[in-house]
């Protein structure tokens, strides 16, 4: 038997918590908490089966155009599962942001910090929560970094690379993007992984993001197995 071609990286939109809510009659908040619930279980089983690094998109840069309360809600959920983020250690499981904190409250952010900390050490899977996240934003991030580096006289402009731009953003110490997986039934990157995504295979499934399941995440892996990659070449 051949051996199966694994993905070392994954990216998931975890996209669709409101209108699982929406078709139970019930606020959409009601549906994050089940979406964050369910963060939790893929974790667990995507570090069962060996996976080395997954990246999750909980907040965009655009998600601050919801009402009010909605983002409130989600912000105390954040803090909430932080909070209890001692279980991702108990799993061996690290735990990273990704995003612009300085928007995010104090508390918050002092939650992020102590979740890092607490599992820097962790040996297993690498998970990449995204909050305040745009992958445009990431790129300027990216750039300004470089220019830093260039006016301060550490690098010249002909020593920029796409390997140094990759060691410029957040996801610097991550495996290459192999699998993006979108649910939700919605077929776009609505601004997630821009620059990580230019070979990555992309998968989307209909299936609402509260009810994506083990079995789901099998899937999208055994499609990725069969995928040819190319990567340009023949
Ligand atoms: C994803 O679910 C969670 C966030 C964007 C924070 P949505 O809230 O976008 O759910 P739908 O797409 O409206 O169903
Ligand atoms: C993408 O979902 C962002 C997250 C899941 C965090 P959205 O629901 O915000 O995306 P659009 O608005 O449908 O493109
Ligand atoms: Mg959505």
């Amino acid at each position: 038997m051949s051996e199966k071609i694994f993905p070392r990286h994954i990216a998931v939109v975890m996209d669709g918590n409101g209108r699982w809510a929406k078709k139970r009659l019930m606020p959409r908040t009601a549906g994050h908490k089940v979406g964050a619930s369910n963060f939790k279980t893929i974790c667990q089983y995507a570090n069962s089966i060996g996976i080395e690094c997954m990246t999750f998109y909980a907040f965009s840069t655009e998600n601050w155009k919801r009402p009010k309360e909605e983002v409130d809600t989600l912000m105390s959920l954040f803090a909430e599962y932080l909070r209890d983020s001692v279980n991702f250690k108990s799993e061996n499981i690290k735990l990273c942001f990704i995003g612009d904190r300085s928007a995010l409250s104090e508390e918050l952010q002092d939650l992020m910090a102590k979740a890092e900390k607490e599992s820097a050490d962790c040996t297993g899977m690498r998970v990449n929560l995204a909050i305040n996240y745009g992958g445009r934003d990431e790129i300027l991030y990216g750039v300004k970094n470089i220019c830093k580096k260039v006016s301060a006289g550490e690098i010249t402009l002909d020593q920029i690379d796409a390997e140094m731009f990759d060691k410029s953003i957040y996801t610097a110490d991550c495996p290459p993007l192999d699998l993006f997986i979108r649910p939700g039934g919605e077929y776009r990157i609505s601004n997630y992984l821009l620059w990580q995504s230019a070979y990555a295979e992309l998968y989307f499934c209909d299936t609402l993001w509260p009810d994506f399941s083990k079995k789901d995440l099998d899937k999208a892996i055994e499609v990725f197995a069969g995928r040819n990659r190319r990567f340009g070449g023949v």
